[in-house]
């Protein structure tokens, strides 16, 4: 087989194009190990609130935290999607959920007070809030999200990442979760009554969690209050034993 011969000049646009692919590639991938880092520091904020919260009341509100950074292809899909061209800046000014967290609570009320005590805090920007459990979206999904910036300290500079988090309870997370799977199976008739008996189960879900709240108030408001004596050994037998 004979080989093209190619011009002095092709070769050398050929060897700056791949030199141009490859910087990118590595500020891409620099631009990744920043948005991890990101998710170091949300993650950790809310580790800081459970274990207070251990210390100072009787429970955790959070069950879990799970969280996630969004794919190479996840993110090409959602640029092209937007019809938005590829380029750093542009993948970093319009992904806003490259870096995810997702915390598990236990009931309703911890949800906003989490958020609360994430947003009162100074090295924390609001960028976008959206309460889907004030204002559930129409197939019944619920969940707290919130868009915050966050900055992490680098050994030359300090940039300031967005993380997008959701606060849901189990059972939220429950529905979202199964849903989502539901979602990638195609092809299924009667599609309007599968929507409306996952609607269904979403109020439901919805009910059983105002229930959940309810009853652990009325248990609460049942049990005798403590002596300022009581609480203070109490907050003193717990910081004794390990908090992990
Ligand atoms: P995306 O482009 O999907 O990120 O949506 P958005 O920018 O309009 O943001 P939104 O806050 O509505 O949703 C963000 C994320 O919430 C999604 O990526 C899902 O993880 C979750 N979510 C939103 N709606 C639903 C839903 O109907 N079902 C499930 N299971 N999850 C949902
Ligand atoms: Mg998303």
């Amino acid at each position: 087989m004979e080989l093209p011969v190619l011009s002095e000049e092709t070769v050398s646009f050929a060897f700056e194009r791949s030199k141009e692919m490859l910087e990118m590639l590595v500020d891409f991938k620099e631009l990744r190990m920043m948005y991890t880092c990101a998710i170091k520091e949300v993650k950790t904020k809310f580790e800081v609130l459970d274990t207070e919260f251990k210390v100072r009341y009787r429970r955790n509100p959070i069950s879990d935290i799970e969280s996630r950074l969004k794919s190479n292809q996840s993110i090409l899909e959602k640029m092209e999607r937007r019809h938005i061209p590829f380029s750093l800046e542009n993948v970093e000014k319009n992904i806003n959920d490259i870096a995810g967290i997702r915390v598990i609570c236990s009931y309703i009320d911890d949800i906003y007070l989490l958020a609360d005590a994430l947003s009162a805090q100074d090295d924390i920007k609001i960028l976008e809030v959206k309460d889907y459990i004030k204002n559930p979206k129409p197939n019944g999904y619920r969940s707290y999200h919130m868009i915050v910036s966050v900055p992490v300290f680098f050994a030359e500079n300090r940039r300031n990442m967005k993380v997008e988090v959701q606060i849901r309870t189990i059972a939220m997370d429950f529905w979202a979760s199964l849903e989502h799977q539901m979602k990638y199976k195609k092809e299924i008739p009667d599609q309007g009554e599968i929507s409306a008996r996952l609607q269904h189960c979403a109020n439901g879900i919805a009910a059983i969690d105002q229930e959940m709240l309810a009853l652990r108030e009325k248990i609460e408001a049942a049990e005798d209050k403590p002596t300022e004596e009581d609480i203070l050994v109490e907050k003193l037998m717990k910081i004794d034993v390990p908090l992990y």
